[in-house]
C-alpha cells in the first residue's frame, strides 16, 4: 500500500443519504506514472479527486495518498499533494506573478526562496514574458498553465488535476501537456488527472481507469484496453478483383486471423494484433501474385472501450453538461 502513489479499497461516497456517486471503488495508482480517470460528465471523478484531496470524506471504505489514509492523516496528506480544480483557481485582476506570490507566502515557501521558484514555475510552464501582465488578458490555456504553475510552487509528490484542458483548443492543450511533461520529468511527480477527453487520456496517460456512474469498469493503458475489445481490422484494396473464394479460405486459415471479408475491392482482415500480422498477410498476397493498392489498419479506439464495457457511447452520455462547462469557459475568457 506504502508503494502506491494512490490506494483506494471499497470507496462508497453518498451525496444527501440519496446519490451514489462512488460505487464501491478500488483502484491503485503507480508513484511516479500519469494516471487517467476517464468517464463522462456526473461519473464521480471529482467525487474521487475531493476525496484524495482531503476535502471530502468518504462514506465507507479507505483511501491512502503515498500510504497515508485521507481521513486520518488528511494534514499530512496535505503536505504531499497540490491540486488544480476543474474551476478557475487564480485571481484575474492581478498578474501572473503575483497570483504565484500568493501562493508562495500561503504555502510558506521560505522567503529566500520565492523569487527563485516562482521564476522556475513560470520559466517551465512558458509564462516568463507575460508573468507582469494581468490575468484578465491571458487565454484559456495561458491560466491552466498559471494555475499549474502554482501547484507545483510546492513541489508535490503527486498533483491532482481536475479536467486539466477543459474548454481549451487543441493548440492550447497540447501547450499544457508539454509544459506539465517538462515538470513531471524535472521532479518526478506523480500525475493524477480527471478528464471526459479520450484523446487526452490517450495522448497522455500511462495507464487508464475508465469510471461510469460511480464504478470502475476498465483499466489499463490505453493499448492494453483496445486491446480488450477484440482485434484489429487489416485492409487491402486489391488492384484486381474477381471474387476468391479460395483466398478468403487459405487467410481464414490462418491462426491469427478470426475473420475474414470482401467489400468491393477491400480484403478485410481481423485480427488481433495488426503490425505483427501484416507481414504474413502481404507474403500470403504476393506468393499468390495479388497486387495490393492500398493498406490501411483500423485500431480500436476508447470510446470503443467504454462503449463495450457500459453498452454506450462516452460523448453521447456526457454531451449537455459539457456544453454548459464550455459555455462557462468561454465566459470566464
Ligand atoms: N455536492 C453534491 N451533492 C449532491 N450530489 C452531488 C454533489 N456533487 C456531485 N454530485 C453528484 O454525484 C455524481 C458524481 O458527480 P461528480 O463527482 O462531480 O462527477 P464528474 O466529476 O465525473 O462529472 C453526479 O450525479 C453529481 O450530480
Ligand atoms: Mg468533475
Amino acid at each position: 500500500m506504502v508503494d502506491f502513489a494512490v490506494y483506494v479499497k471499497n470507496l462508497i461516497k453518498v451525496y444527501g443519504g440519496k446519490v451514489k456517486a462512488l460505487d464501491d471503488v478500488n483502484l491503485m495508482v503507480e508513484a511516479g506514472e500519469t494516471f487517467a480517470l476517464l468517464g463522462p460528465n456526473g461519473a464521480g471523478k471529482t467525487t474521487l479527486m475531493r476525496i484524495l484531496t482531503t476535502q471530502l470524506k468518504p462514506s465507507a471504505g479507505e483511501a491512502y495518498v503515498f500510504g497515508l489514509n485521507v481521513t486520518r492523516d488528511s494534514g499530512k496528506v496535505r503536505k504531499l499533494i497540490s491540486y488544480v480544480p476543474q474551476e478557475m483557481s487564480v485571481w484575474t485582476d492581478i498578474s501572473g506573478y503575483e497570483n504565484l506570490l500568493i501562493y508562495a507566502k500561503v504555502f510558506g515557501v521560505p522567503r529566500l526562496e520565492r523569487e527563485k521558484m516562482i521564476d522556475e514555475a513560470l520559466d517551465i510552464m512558458g509564462l516568463s514574458d507575460v508573468k507582469g501582465e494581468l490575468v484578465r488578458t491571458y487565454s484559456g490555456g495561458m491560466i491552466r498553465r498559471l494555475e499549474i504553475a502554482c501547484a507545483m510552487l510546492v513541489k508535490p509528490r503527486i498533483m491532482f488535476l481536475d479536467e486539466p484542458t477543459i474548454g481549451l483548443d487543441p493548440g492550447a492543450r497540447k501547450i499544457v501537456w508539454e509544459k506539465l511533461n517538462l515538470f513531471k520529468k524535472e521532479y518526478g511527480v506523480t500525475i493524477f488527472f480527471n478528464t471526459h477527453y479520450m484523446d487526452e487520456a490517450d495522448l497522455y496517460a500511462d495507464d487508464i481507469a475508465i469510471i461510469d456512474r460511480g464504478k470502475m469498469v476498465a483499466r489499463g493503458t490505453s493499448e492494453e484496453l483496445k486491446h480488450s475489445v477484440g482485434g484489429e481490422v487489416v485492409s487491402f484494396t486489391l488492384e484486381n478483383h474477381q471474387s476468391k473464394p479460395w483466398l478468403l479460405e487459405e487467410i481464414s486459415r490462418l491462426k491469427f486471423v478470426r475473420g475474414v471479408f470482401m467489400e468491393n475491392r477491400d480484403l478485410n482482415i481481423l485480427v488481433d494484433d495488426a503490425e505483427s500480422s501484416l507481414p504474413y498477410i502481404t507474403d500470403l498476397l504476393k506468393s499468390k501474385a495479388l497486387s495490393v493498392n492500398r493498406i490501411s489498419i483500423t485500431k480500436p479506439t476508447l470510446d470503443d472501450v467504454f462503449l463495450k464495457y457500459t453498452g454506450a457511447r462516452l460523448e453521447e452520455r456526457g454531451r449537455v453538461s459539457d456544453v454548459r462547462q464550455m459555455r462557462y469557459m468561454i465566459r470566464r475568457g
